[in-house]
């Protein structure tokens, strides 16, 4: 491929680190074909493990096995793939070992992706002017800072969830968060953020022990996001209006949602990490909007207790199910989580399936509501197949996903009390609650309205569109003149004052 031999006039190239967890793959891949379809040239990087889990399970497909964007690039645009170790072998049971896993994202990531920086910023054409890192990563603006590339880091979850996490010292200050009897009172102190209450925020928000290797990665990457040139957030402007107008008094954020494959049909580049099973058949023998779909996304588990009392809860009923059921929903070592006799007893009207492409099945006529742990993807793509939900958060921002769903937005229910107390006949009122079509149509309705204001973001001079378009302008001109400042300088540093400036103001 040529390029023109000037610097301003080569097409930006940006090194798009996705973060190893299957919930953030799948909106960075679909990052970097909207980016791509915008001018970028785009290197994804993967790890191998995640290489290594996505090539078996395509195995099977007719998707390429070494080259996910092979047949994206065959429709004329430039994304080139490559991977680097996360520092554990490739067999390792991430699932099963999760902290060691994090150990190694907070202390040994940062030196394999140093080592593929450099080598790609030596060889590339166009020359690299980017790097675009989950902004869950503890290294982006530091190694950005290192190679003169400008950071763009990418927020995978909502608006409200940055926020609380970008004022953690806001919510310290206050006696909310890290300190031995933490206030349980309304937290009505975050700047854009209506009153919220500390069991609605993230889980680790939450916990008392505030010194795990997960709020390191937390703390670590929030100190480095203070560093980033813009942030691109996988939500939508009219759903959080209020909370993105504050963040953007500290930082370029640009709600660019709901970021999902082109058409909404699954995807061109092969992103599970276990094969999908076929229901169309089984979906097109049941009745409209009849079917409850359930599933806990791709990575948290399920305490084997709540397991059971929804498995108990839904022989109460008479709702007809698909339920994904991981291996290792409960544990990798404990595969067969199910109640003896369950599968018998459900036949006909239930299926279990180990995995599926979950769009697929959410855009079928037969499905009617969604039993879900409140990931962020499941919530933006049930909103968009219009869908109503069940909300059963486990971790993380699920709880805070949850509120906004069912508080906020009232596009679905709570499943019934917290993990660890669920009850199974909360389980069958509400599924059934969910499942009438009277009981249930108001939160069918309010999700039609919500699909309405997703897909005009999309749309021509909708905000998403705009604020996509914006970003790419606004990067466009920070790389020139960062390349100007730079050849006057003799050196590449982009905006380091500034940038120094910001976190001495977070540490003050
Ligand atoms: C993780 C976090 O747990 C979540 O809270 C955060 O918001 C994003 O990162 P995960 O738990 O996997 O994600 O949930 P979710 O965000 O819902 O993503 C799951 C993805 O896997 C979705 O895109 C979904 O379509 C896909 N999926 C799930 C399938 O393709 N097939 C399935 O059978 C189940």
């Amino acid at each position: 491929m040529g390029f023109p031999n000037s610097p301003e006039q080569h097409p930006p190239h940006a090194i798009l680190f996705a973060y190893p967890t299957l919930g953030h793959v799948i909106p960075s891949v679909h990052l970097a074909i909207k980016l791509a379809s915008c001018g970028f040239v785009i290197t994804f990087v993967n790890t191998h493990s995640i290489h290594h889990h996505t090539s078996r399970a395509a195995s099977d497909s007719s998707h390429p096995k070494d080259d996910i964007f092979a047949a994206v690039r065959d429709s004329g645009l430039d994304i080139r793939y490559t991977t680097v170790s996360d520092g554990l072998p490739v067999g390792f049971d991430h699932s099963l070992h999760h902290e060691q896993f994090m150990q190694s994202m907070l202390h040994v990531f940062s030196a394999h992706v140093e080592e593929l920086v450099a080598k790609l910023v030596k060889q590339s054409v166009p020359p690299v002017t980017c790097l675009i890192a989950d902004t869950f990563f503890v290294w982006p603006s530091m190694i950005a800072k290192k190679f003169g590339l400008l950071y763009v880091s990418f927020w995978t979850e909502p608006a409200l969830v940055f926020s609380l996490y970008y004022h953690m010292n806001l919510l310290r200050k206050n006696g909310h968060f890290a300190c031995q009897d933490a206030r349980d009172d309304s937290i009505d102190y975050i700047p854009g953020v209506e009153a919220i209450h500390p069991k609605d925020m993230m889980s680790y928000l939450q916990e008392k022990d505030t010194s795990t290797v997960c709020h390191q990665i937390i703390f670590n990457a929030f100190k480095e996001v203070r560093g980033a040139d813009f942030v691109l957030c996988n939500t939508v402007q009219e759903l959080e209006p209020h909370t993105i107008s504050a963040l953007q008094a500290h930082v370029p954020f640009f709600a660019v949602g709901p970021i999902f494959p082109l058409g909404f049909t699954k995807s061109t580049v092969p992103t599970s990490l276990w094969s999908e099973s076929d229901c169309t058949q089984w979906l097109d023998s049941k009745p409209r909007a009849s079917v409850l779909y359930i599933s806990f996304g791709s990575t948290v588990h399920v305490a084997k207790r709540d397991l059971l009392e929804i498995a108990n809860g839904l022989l109460l009923t008479h709702v007809n199910f698909l339920w994904v059921l991981r291996p290792d929903v409960v544990s990798s070592e404990d595969q067969h989580p199910l109640p003896i006799g369950f599968e018998e007893a459900i036949h006909g009207r239930g299926m279990i399936i180990p995995w599926c492409s979950q769009i697929e099945v959410l855009t079928h006529s037969a499905i009617g509501g969604f039993l879900t742990h409140c990931g962020w993807n499941s919530i933006l793509e049930s909103i968009w197949s219009e869908v109503p939900l069940l909300c059963f958060p486990l971790l993380t921002d699920q709880f805070t996903n949850r509120k906004l769903v069912v508080d906020d937005w009232k596009i679905g229910i709570n499943l019934g009390n917290a993990c660890g107390l669920v009850k199974k006949e909360e389980v069958s009122q509400n599924v059934n609650r969910l499942m009438d079509e009277k009981m249930g149509a108001e939160f069918k309705s309010a999700v039609r309205d919500m699909k309405k204001t997703l897909r005009h973001a999309l749309m021509t001079n909708g905000s998403s569109k705009k604020n996509m378009e914006c970003f790419v302008r606004d990067l466009k001109t920070k790389v020139s003149t960062s390349h100007a400042r730079s050849t006057s300088n003799g050196h590449s540093v982009i905006d380091s004052t500034l940038k120094q400036a910001s976190w001495n103001l977070f540490f003050s």
